[in-house]
């Protein structure tokens, strides 16, 4: 390992658009989908991920996922995402889990929550990484499923159901072809006046148009992806202006949406330079064979940024994160410190 890998490895970093279904180790999928007897295409998990697309990624997520098949299932899943993110450094995260196709199943909403917060507490336990949850509604299913599960979500946070209290927000994924996320505007209306936190992922294959309808009809307070925000000059004026979060993921836009062939390519170093809250993530990192210590040196290199610029990142997920303010500023303190304590390692290198 290089000297900047290993440097960028330690630095403290915060995700904000990570599945953690999306984080589960082939090894796992394989052995719970035997357990559960869903049958996958293929028992070697290199040969599953193979898609060219949005939609033809996520009717593999939709199979990884369907091997969930109860509370310990998600405690385990939620246990191994953390222990391997801290290997590249994830000192905070807030990840999405998206129980639609569980809850249709007839899994119980509490028993997922439950399950997932007792993973999450064993692992920071371990690693001393802190994780927080965000719901995802998920968009195939369609408006009522999604009013549906904040409803849940609401009556279980107010009986004070174990786990609950780690939920900090809902989101929305899934397809964005042929959906008008304004249908969903009962839903986020609802988490909005229960005070849950907002976001959506909006603009990974549609135009700007859907990332405006997230903030203005959804209301949301951050964007997931937001690819095609530099689309709209006045939008993205908005976003700069107000510090509009954008939880961006290069590497995923290359290998899931397909949206450009190179990482090279990629609009990140303008969204940035537009002045956009744009925070550095990995999206489904076990799904597309990345992490957080690659999601930033790629980034690096491709763009050309400085130890500095990726401190100033890493500080930005801070920024853009759900922390309360005494927490945010002492992560912020712990990034700063390590990035002056790294930076002589990486001027040996660089
Ligand atoms: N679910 C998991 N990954 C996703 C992505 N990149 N876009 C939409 N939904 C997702
Ligand atoms: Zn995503």
């Amino acid at each position: 390992m290089t000297t900047i890998t290993d440097a960028l490895r330690r630095l403290p970093k915060v995700e904000l658009h990570c599945h953690v279904e999306g984080t589960m180790r082939p090894s796992t999928v394989v052995e719970l989908a035997t357990r559960n007897g869903i049958a996958l295409p293929t028992d070697d998990p290199t040969q599953l991920y193979r898609y060219t697309s949005l939609d033809t990624f996520l009717d593999i997520f939709w199979l990884v996922q369907s091997v969930l098949g109860d509370g310990d299932d998600w405690a385990r899943l939620a246990y191994e995402s953390v222990i391997d993110g801290a290997e590249h450094g994830l000192a905070y995260r807030e990840t999405f889990f998206t129980p639609a196709r569980h809850l249709d199943a007839g899994q119980r909403l509490g028993d997922i929550v439950a399950g997932l917060a007792e993973g999450l507490v064993a692992a920071e336990d371990a690693t001393g990484v802190r994780v927080m949850l965000i719901a995802d509604i998920d968009r195939a299913y369609g408006p009522g499923p999604g009013r549906e599960l904040v409803e849940q979500l609401v009556e279980l946070r107010r009986s004070g159901a174990p786990g609950t209290d780690r939920v900090l927000g809902v989101g929305m994924d899934s397809t964005e072809l042929g959906v008008d996320p304004t249908d969903f505007a009962s839903a986020f209306d609802l988490a909005g006046r229960s005070g849950l936190r907002r976001t959506s992922h909006q603009g990974e294959v549609t135009p700007p148009d859907t990332i405006r309808a997230g903030i203005d009809v959804l209301g949301c307070e951050r964007i997931d992806h937001g690819l095609s925000l530099l689309d709209d000059a006045e939008l993205t004026k908005r976003f700069a202006d107000e510090r509009i979060p954008l939880t961006v993921c290069p590497n995923s836009n290359i290998r899931i949406a397909n949206a450009f062939p190179r990482l090279e390519e990629h609009p990140y170093p303008q969204m940035r330079d537009a002045g956009l809250l744009a925070t550095l993530n990995t999206d489904d990192p076990a799904m597309t064979d990345l992490d957080l210590t690659y999601e930033y040196h790629s980034v690096m290199e491709a763009f050309d940024y400085t130890w500095d610029d990726m401190v100033a990142i890493a500080l930005e997920g801070v920024e853009g994160s759900w922390l309360d303010p005494d927490d945010a500023r002492a992560l912020k303190e712990r990034i700063t410190a390590e990035g002056d304590r790294l930076r002589p390692v990486v001027d040996v290198e660089g």
